[in-house]
């Protein structure tokens, strides 16, 4: 059996879950910590039975001895703008008190350090595409900063650490990443397009439906997240898809993919929501060899299965 371990925070959430199976398939052993606030236990039901892979439903807030460790995957936050929103203080908590407590765990195991960040960092950004070397142009005081502000304040940690503590740290900034086990009701866009579509209900555009984003697979995520681990980067790392869409036209293509009749409304446009958003993935190609491999389209049909099972089936208007 592999004598490296991982921790991964947030292990029962999407992302993190994915991570958990790409890290056993990379011969480590993995412990999940993860408090279920906005994750799910079936994300990981599929692992129950492997001996390399270990659950604990902790919230990582709080000082805990996981054991030796060899990499830390700080996963752990609220991500979707629904669930951020409920929960503001415990994001503000997570990316606060608990980036502390994983960045502690790894320095007294002497592991490395993996801090997911967020395209959220660059704010309602005034450059585009975003590189690394931009600052943003982020609201501190608006509904959004309760993330934003958490994740801008963990890289700050995360970097104090390498600096004071000469810690092995990475910083992967990751753009609004979509697949399997996402929650159908997390506002994102994409698994709130397929629950409406699914549905047979119009699909909720807001404002014109002209502002952009960029939507990367999981699989392709993951494997940036995984060469950046092996990586000796410490710099913050963008890993999304550059292939910009409007949101009118991902509301199209997920009508097209899920062959629903749906319609599309318009609503108000929410508070500092970002009119543009796409990753400038020079750094990532550069420096990791990595290139998204998955277009929307095909993403939308490998995700379709997942959320046709997730979405009650009965309910899709004929
Ligand atoms: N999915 C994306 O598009 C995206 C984009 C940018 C950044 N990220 C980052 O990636 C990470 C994972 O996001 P996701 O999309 O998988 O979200 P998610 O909500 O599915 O997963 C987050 C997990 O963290 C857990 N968690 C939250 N607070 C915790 C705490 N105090 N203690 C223990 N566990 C806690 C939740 O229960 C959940 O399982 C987050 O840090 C998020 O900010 C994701």
């Amino acid at each position: 059996m592999s004598t490296r371990r991982a921790l991964v925070t947030g292990g029962a959430g999407f992302l993190g879950s994915h991570l958990c199976d790409a890290l056993l398939g990379e011969g480590y052993r993995v412990l999940a910590a993860d408090n279920l606030l906005t994750g799910r236990l079936e994300n990981v039901a599929h692992l129950r039975n492997d001996s390399r892979f270990e659950f604990t439903e902790k919230d990582v807030c709080h000082p805990a001895d996981w054991g030796e460790v060899d990499y830390v995957f700080h996963f752990a936050s609220p991500a979707s703008p629904v669930d951020y929103a409920k929960h503001g203080i415990a994001t503000l908590r997570v990316g606060s008190y608990g980036t502390f407590e994983a960045l502690e765990t790894a320095r007294r195991c002497g592991a490395k350090f993996m801090m997911a960040s967020t395209s959220e960092c660059y704010g309602d950004p005034l450059v585009h595409p975003q590189p690394e070397s931009y600052w943003g142009h982020v609201n501190p005081v608006g509904p959004r900063s309760v993330y934003d502000e958490a994740k801008r304040f963990s890289e700050a940690v995360t970097m104090a650490y390498r600096r004071y503590h000469n810690l092995d740290t990475r910083i992967v900034r990751i753009f609004n990443t979509y697949g399997p086990r996402m929650q159908v009701h997390d506002g994102r866009v994409i698994p709130n397009f397929m629950w409406q579509a699914l549905r047979g209900e119009a699909l909720t555009v807001y404002g014109d439906g002209s502002q952009t984003r960029s939507f990367c697979y999981v699989s392709d995520e993951v494997d940036g997240i995984l060469r950046l681990a092996k990586s000796d980067e410490h710099e913050p790392v963008n890993v999304g898809n550059p292939s910009e869409f409007t949101i009118l036209e991902c509301a199209r293509k997920v009508i097209a993919v899920t062959g629903s009749r749906s319609q599309i409304k318009f609503e108000t446009l929410p508070p500092d929501d970002p009119k543009q958003r796409r990753p400038d993935i020079s750094r990532a190609r550069r420096v990791l060899g990595w290139e998204p491999k998955v277009d929307l389209e095909s993403g939308l049909v490998l995700s379709l299965e997942y959320f046709r099972n997730a979405v009650p089936i009965q309910e899709i208007s004929s």
